[in-house]
């Protein structure tokens, strides 16, 4: 296995957890790269159904080592509770989850301003954030007055940096009529988060590159997908970070010729959650119905989820993207019950035809273009070969495969581990 990047290539909520839980049994290193407790992955094995935000999906098999990389934002506060909550649903301690000390710190004061910024947008300009600090947080990071992990294990120096950094925040939560903060407040709160995971803040690179010099199974687990890639996707209805290959080698610190491997996660339709345009979308009963069948609902915001077909268009670019090597298509049960199944083939914006994804402001106007297929009608999901899925169903996935080029080497046809086919 060696180096494996898992990467979304839609909109997020692709299946990226329950295929990174599936992988990690073989993983002796799982690492999540970037994003926040923005992340919903959705993991159900035999421990139990767990809705993850910042904990790397290896978390279950306890002989592999977890790192939230240096390329991610983290909430301590969070990260208390959702171990607490592992915990006690799978009955095992969490003692295999170590965060790089480069990894920048939500702080309250992060999601005060995200939730205020986000109100003061209009409606057609809403991002639909998850409200966790994420942007706020990676706004702090680029202008250099962010706090991160190892600072607070030096009581001093994190003081010093709360007095550079606060005066200026508390100005922009006075301009929002929201609460302010002392540093001595901020420097208790994080004499607790250092109480509780001073020991788990390690410097992963020189541990990363063993592990990689001596060619051991890594994962690197993606949040999100590219369409909300803050460089490459539907920018500003974006997230702060990058959920790509590219993303990964920086925020794991892993060079880019060590990746062996990259695992595009890719749902059998398609579903956006928050702004933006969003091509494909459904608002009729097909729409609906995979709303209710796919159980589209956010695991972070319980929002519902935007639904439509699979855009290949979209999808051919995230491949091309993300130098992705093996696409693993998920959801394929949820397309059971549909009598027609379409995906998108190209658009056509003002007018002109399109075969390829424009920038955003292109794509609010594109009207897409449809080829149909007969849907198979009958249950998938207790398929675990290829040889026992419909016939219409191989075909499916075989035009899927020929048009982007990639092979693809996972089909999921439910939630749980085991509803997987290899091919
Ligand atoms: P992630 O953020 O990419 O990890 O994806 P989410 O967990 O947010 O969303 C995927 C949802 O689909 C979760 O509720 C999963 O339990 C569920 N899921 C994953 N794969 C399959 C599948 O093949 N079939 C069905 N029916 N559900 C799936
Ligand atoms: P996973 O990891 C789906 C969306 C939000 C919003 C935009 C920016 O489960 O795939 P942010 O809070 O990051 O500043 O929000 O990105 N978004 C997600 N959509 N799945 C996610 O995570 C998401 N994380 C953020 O809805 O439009
Ligand atoms: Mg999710």
């Amino acid at each position: 296995m060696s180096v494996t990047t898992v990467v979304g290539i839609q909109w997020g909520d692709e299946g990226k957890g329950r295929i990174v839980d599936y992988l990690a049994s073989q993983a002796e290193m799982v690492i999540r790269f970037q994003g926040g407790d923005n992340a919903g992955h959705t993991v159900i094995n035999d421990l139990g159904k767990f809705g993850l935000h910042i904990i790397p999906s290896g978390v279950f098999n306890s002989e592999t080592m977890n790192i939230v990389g240096a390329g991610t934002v983290v909430n301590f506060d969070t990260m208390a509770s959702e171990i607490d909550h592992i915990q006690s649903v799978s009955g095992r301690s969490v003692d295999n989850v170590f965060i790089d000390r480069r990894a920048h710190l939500i702080m309250p004061y992060h999601q005060l301003l995200d939730g205020a910024e986000e109100g003061k947008r209009s409606d057609d300009q809403k991002i639909g954030t998850t409200k966790r600090g994420i942007g706020p947080c990676y706004s702090d990071k680029a202008s250099r007055v962010g706090l991160r992990a190892g600072d607070i294990l030096d009581e001093d120096w994190l003081r010093k940096r709360l007095e550079l950094l606060l005066p200026k925040k508390n100005r922009d939560l006075e301009y929002y009529g929201l609460r302010t903060f002392t540093v001595d407040e901020l420097v208790a709160k994080c004499a607790a988060w250092r109480e509780r995971f001073g020991s788990y803040i390690i410097d992963s690179q020189p541990v990363v590159r063993e592990a990689v010099e001596n060619g051991r199974n890594i994962l690197l687990e993606g949040q999100l997908g590219i369409m909300r890639d803050n460089d490459w996707g539907i920018y500003p209805y974006s997230t702060s970070s990058n959920p790509t290959t590219a993303g990964a080698c920086n925020g794991a610190g892993i060079p880019p010729r060590a990746i062996d491997k990259v695992v595009g996660v890719i749902k059998a339709y398609s579903t956006s959650v928050g702004g933006g345009p969003y091509m494909t979308e459904l608002f009729d009963e097909d729409g609906e119905k995979l709303r209710t069948i796919g159980g589209e609902f956010g695991v972070t915001t319980g929002r519902p989820r935007r639904c439509g077909w699979l855009d290949l268009v979209a999808a051919d670019y995230a491949c091309y993207m993300n130098g992705v090597s093996d696409l693993a298509l998920t959801k394929l049960d949820v397309l059971d019950s549909f009598e027609k199944i379409r995906v998108c083939t190209g658009y056509m914006i003002d007018g002109e035809y399109y075969n390829h994804l424009p920038d955003t402001l292109y794509q609010e106007r594109a009207k897409p273009i449809y080829e149909d297929f007969e849907g198979w009608m009958c249950d998938t999901s207790k398929c675990r070969r290829w040889e026992e899925l419909p016939a219409k169903a191989q075909s499916y996935i075989l035009e899927i495969e020929k048009r982007l080029g990639v092979h693809i080497t996972y089909i999921s046809v439910g939630p749980e581990r085991d509803q997987l086919i290899v091919r």
